[in-house]
C-alpha cells in the first residue's frame, strides 16, 4: 500500500479499532484455554476482541499460523492482518550458541550467518518478527540473562548487534526467508542492580550513553523496525514511561522512526513500580512516552479510549502509533502477502544439513579454551572417561529455544558416537563419584568432566547470588582429580563461573557455554585436535562474586594498586582477591602459537578530520593453523573527565597457517576518540593516546600518538 492508502486506512478506523492495533496478546486467547481462567483473566475483552488486535506473541508453525491469519483477516472490521512476533534469538528448529557463547566467538560476520539460517527457519514457519538481538551490555554475571547478551563490551556489542539485524532482515523484511529484528531491551536492562533481574538502574547518563547506548544503537542504525522498551528503570522511572529515554534518546538523538513495544506487561507494571496511579495513568502515560504496542496488559485495550475520547492529544498520540503499526505491516508486505512460510519451506529448512554444519562451525568457533597444561588435544587412541550429568543433558541449548525439539539435540556423549565411533570412551552420567567412576578414572589417559549449569539455571528470573561452580561439582572434581590429575574441565554455563579451584588445579578447561543443537559435535572435534579453539572471554570471569560487576575497560582511581606512592598503601583494591579477572576479556588458547611484532603507525600525529593506521604482523610460530582473533585497544591518557584503561576499538580474526604471518591494519580517526565531556558534548579531546594491539585485554604491545 502506499503512504496516501494507509492514512485513508487510517482515517476509516474508528477510535477503538485503532487501539486494538496497539495490543500484543500471546497465544493463550486463540487456543481452547477459556479466558475466565487462562491468559488476561482480569482483562475485559469484548467478544471476539483477540481476533481485532495489531500483533501476536509467541506462536509459530506455517499452518497454525495461517488459520490464525485466517480468523484475523476474516474478524477484523478492515481485514487488517496481524503481525506474529515470537523470541527466536539463537536459532528456531537448529539451535545455535546461545548469544555470549556466540560473544565468544569474537566473530561477528559469522553471527549474522546464524541469525540468516535463523531467519529461513522462523519465516518458514510464518513468523514475521523475532524479539532479537538483545542488546543489554552486562558486566554482572550473577544477572541470569547475560547469557542472552554478546558480552560486556560497547563495541564489540555493537558489531554483534547489528550482524543479527543484517542476517535476519536479509534484502528486505518483505520478502520470504528474512524476517524483521526487534532491539531489546531499551536500555540498560542488563545494568539491574545487584544482578537481580527487573530491579532498577542505577547509572550516570555518562555511562549509559557511553557504554549501555551503543549496541541498541547500532541495530537501529542497522535498520531494525522495532525496539522493545525494557522492564527496569533509568533516572528512576520505568523504561515504558520514560519521555526522555524513548523520544529524546531514541526518537531524536537515534533517529529511530519504527515501533516501540512494551516488555511483557512492562506498562502495566508501572502501577506496581508505583510510578503510575493505576492501569489508566499507566496507558496514558506510555502512549505520551511512546509505547505503541502495549505488550500482554489490558492497559491500553481497556483504559484509552475513553481518556482518548476528551483528550485531543491522546487521540493525536494514538493516531500516530496506529500509523506506525500499520506503517510495520506495510514494510513486511502484510497487505499484499498476510501469509508466511509454508510446509515445503519447513521441511526444506529445518535441522537441515546446512544449518547443522553451521551449528558444529558456531560452537567450535566460541568454545573457549580458558587453560590447557598440554592435556589438550587428546589422542584418538586415548582411553578416556567421560563425568558428570550434563554429560547426557539436553538442556544444553540455553533458554529461549522454545521451538526447539529436545530429542534432536546431540549430547555430549551421543556426539562422540556420532563424529569419533572408534573413540574409546566410557561415560558416566553422574554428578556424585562412586567406585565404579573412580576405578575408571584411575587407568584412563584422561577424564572429562562435564560440569557447570543446566540451561534452566540461567535466562530470564534465573539470576543468583553466587557464581560459583556448584558444591557438587567441586566436589565431583575434586573426587575425580584425586584419583587421575589429567582431568579436563568441561563447562556448560550461560554465565562466566568462578572458578578458582579448577583454574588452580584442572589440567584444562574449555568452556562450551550452551553450543546449541549439534554443538557438541564441535567440542568433540576441538578436544581431538580436527579444530584448533579460537573462542575468546566475552565476559570477565570474576575470582568471586563479590568483584562483580566487572569489566577490562575499568578506571584507574585516585589510588591504583601499586602507583599509590603515599605514606601507607591505602589503595583501591581487595585484601583477599586481585582486582582483575582470572580470566579477562578477550582470553583465550589455541593449539597455535601467536607471535605479534611491535605495533606501528603510519603517524604518531592524528589530525581531527585524518587518519592514521596501526599494524602489526601476526606470526603463527606453531604447528596447526588456526584463527586468532587480532584486538586493537585504545586508551585516551588525559581528558575532561576520567578514561578508561582501556576500551576495544578494533577486532579482526584472520586465520593463519602454520609457520605464516599476516599483517594487520586498523585505520583510527578521531570519530573513535570521541566521548561525553564535561558539557556532555560528544566529543574526541586534543592530547595523548595508547594503542595496543594483541590477542587479549591484556596486551601492552602498544605505541602512543597525539591527537592534535
Ligand atoms: C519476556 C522477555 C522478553 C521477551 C518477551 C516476549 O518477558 O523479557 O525478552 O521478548 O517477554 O516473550
Amino acid at each position: 500500500m502506499t503512504e496516501l492508502q494507509l492514512k485513508e486506512l487510517l482515517a476509516d478506523m474508528s477510535l477503538g479499532e485503532k487501539i486494538e492495533q496497539l495490543i500484543q496478546f500471546h497465544g493463550g486467547f486463540y487456543g481452547d484455554v477459556k479466558l475466565i481462567t487462562g491468559p488476561g483473566h482480569d482483562y475485559t475483552i469484548k467478544p471476539d476482541q483477540q481476533w481485532r488486535i495489531g500483533t501476536v506473541l509467541g506462536e509459530a508453525g506455517y499452518e497454525h499460523l495461517k488459520n490464525l491469519q485466517d480468523g484475523f483477516m476474516e474478524k477484523q472490521p478492515h481485514h487488517i492482518p496481524t503481525i506474529f512476533m515470537s523470541d527466536v534469538i539463537h536459532g528456531y528448529k537448529t539451535i545455535f550458541p546461545v548469544p555470549l557463547g556466540q560473544g565468544a566467538g569474537f566473530d561477528p560476520e559469522l553471527t549474522r550467518e546464524l541469525a540468516e539460517a535463523t531467519a529461513k527457519e522462523a519465516s518458514a514457519a510464518g513468523l514475521h518478527v523475532t524479539f532479537s538481538p538483545m542488546c543489554d551490555l552486562s558486566r554482572d554475571a550473577r544477572w541470569g540473562r547475560c547469557m542472552e547478551g554478546t558480552g560486556e563490551d560497547p563495541w564489540l556489542n555493537a558489531r554483534f548487534a547489528e550482524a543479527m539485524v543484517l542476517g535476519y532482515q536479509g534484502d528486505g523484511i518483505e520478502k520470504q526467508g528474512n524476517i524483521a529484528a526487534c532491539v531489546k531491551h531499551f536500555a540498560a536492562y542488563g545494568a539491574a542492580t545487584a544482578g537481580r533481574d527487573y530491579s532498577g538502574v542505577e547509572l550516570c547518563e555518562r555511562t549509559l550513553l557511553e557504554d549501555y547506548l551503543p549496541s541498541y544503537e547500532a541495530a537501529v542504525k542497522a535498520g531494525a523496525p522495532l525496539v522493545m522498551s525494557a522492564f527496569n528503570t533509568i533516572n528512576r522511572i520505568p523504561c515504558s514511561t520514560n519521555k526522555w529515554l524513548l523520544r529524546k534518546i531514541l526518537r531524536e538523538q537515534m533517529g529511530f522512526d519504527g515501533v516501540v513495544i512494551s516488555d511483557y506487561g512492562a506498562v502495566q507494571e508501572t502501577v506496581v513500580h508505583t510510578s503510575s496511579c493505576d492501569k489508566a495513568d499507566a496507558a496514558a502515560k506510555a502512549l505520551k512516552a511512546g509505547v505503541d504496542i502495549d505488550m500482554m496488559s489490558d492497559c491500553y485495550l481497556s483504559y484509552l479510549e475513553e481518556q482518548a475520547e476528551a483528550n485531543e492529544e491522546l487521540c493525536r498520540l494514538i493516531d500516530e502509533s496506529c500509523l506506525r503499526v500499520l506503517e510495520l505491516k506495510n514494510k513486511l508486505g502484510l497487505f499484499e502477502h498476510p501469509i508466511r512460510g509454508s510446509k515445503e519451506l519447513e521441511d526444506k529448512y529445518f535441522y537441515c544439513e546446512e544449518h547443522k554444519e553451521l551449528s558444529v562451525r558456531a560452537a567450535r568457533e566460541s568454545a573457549t579454551l580458558l587453560k590447557n597444561d598440554g592435556l589438550l588435544p587428546l589422542s584418538k587412541n586415548s582411553k578416556i572417561v567421560v563425568a558428570g550429568k550434563l554429560a547426557t543433558s539436553t538442556n544444553i541449548v540455553g533458554s529461549w529455544a522454545i521451538f526447539a525439539e529436545a530429542d534432536k539435540t546431540v549430547t555430549f556423549a551421543d556426539a562422540v558416537k556420532r563424529r569419533y565411533p572408534e573413540a574409546d570412551v566410557e561415560v558416566y552420567p553422574c554428578d556424585e563419584a562412586d567406585e565404579a567412576l573412580l576405578a575408571a578414572c584411575k587407568t584412563c589417559d584422561a577424564v572429562i568432566l562435564c560440569i557447570g549449569e543446566e540451561d534452566d539455571k540461567t535466562g530470564e528470573s534465573k539470576s543468583i547470588s553466587d557464581v560459583s561452580l556448584c558444591k557438587a561439582h567441586q566436589t565431583l572434581f575434586d573426587a575425580v582429580y584425586g584419583v587421575n590429575k589429567n582431568t579436563l574441565s568441561l563447562i556448560y554455563a550461560g554465565r562466566p563461573l568462578a572458578i578458582p579451584m579448577l583454574a588452580e588445579k584442572s589440567k584444562a578447561i574449555l568452556d562450551a557455554w550452551y553450543p546449541g543443537t549439534f554443538g557438541n559435535i564441535g567440542i568433540w572435534e576441538l578436544l581431538f585436535g580436527d579444530a584448533n579453539p579460537c573462542g575468546r572471554v566475552p565476559m570477565s570471569f570474576p575470582y568471586t562474586t563479590g568483584q562483580l560487576p566487572m569489566s577490562y575497560s575499568a578506571f584507574i582511581t585516585g589510588r591504583p594498586i601499586g602507583e599509590w606512592k603515599g605514606f601507607v598503601p591505602f589503595a583501591s583494591n581487595y585484601m583477599d582477591v586481585p582486582n582483575t579477572a582470572l580470566y579477562p576479556f578477550g582470553w583465550g588458547l589455541s593449539y597455535s602459537e601467536f607471535a605479534y611484532s611491535p605495533v606501528s603507525l603510519s603517524s604518531d600525529t592524528l589530525t581531527a578530520d585524518g587518519k592514521i593506521t596501526a599494524s602489526v604482523t601476526v606470526a603463527n610460530k606453531g604447528s596447526v593453523d588456526g584463527k586468532e582473533p587480532v584486538q586493537l585497544y585504545i586508551r585516551d591518557v588525559k581528558g575532561s573527565v576520567i578514561r578508561p584503561c582501556r576500551e576495544l576499538k578494533g577486532l579482526r580474526k584472520p586465520m593463519i597457517r602454520a609457520g605464516e604471518s599476516v599483517t594487520v591494519s586498523f585505520e583510527i580517526t578521531a570519530d573513535m576518540l570521541r566521548f561525553y565531556n564535561e558539557d556532555m558534548e560528544f566529543v574526541a579531546e586534543p592530547g595523548e593516546f595508547q594503542v595496543w594491539i594483541g590477542g587479549s585485554s591484556l596486551t601492552e604491545n602498544g605505541a602512543a600518538f597525539r591527537l592534535v
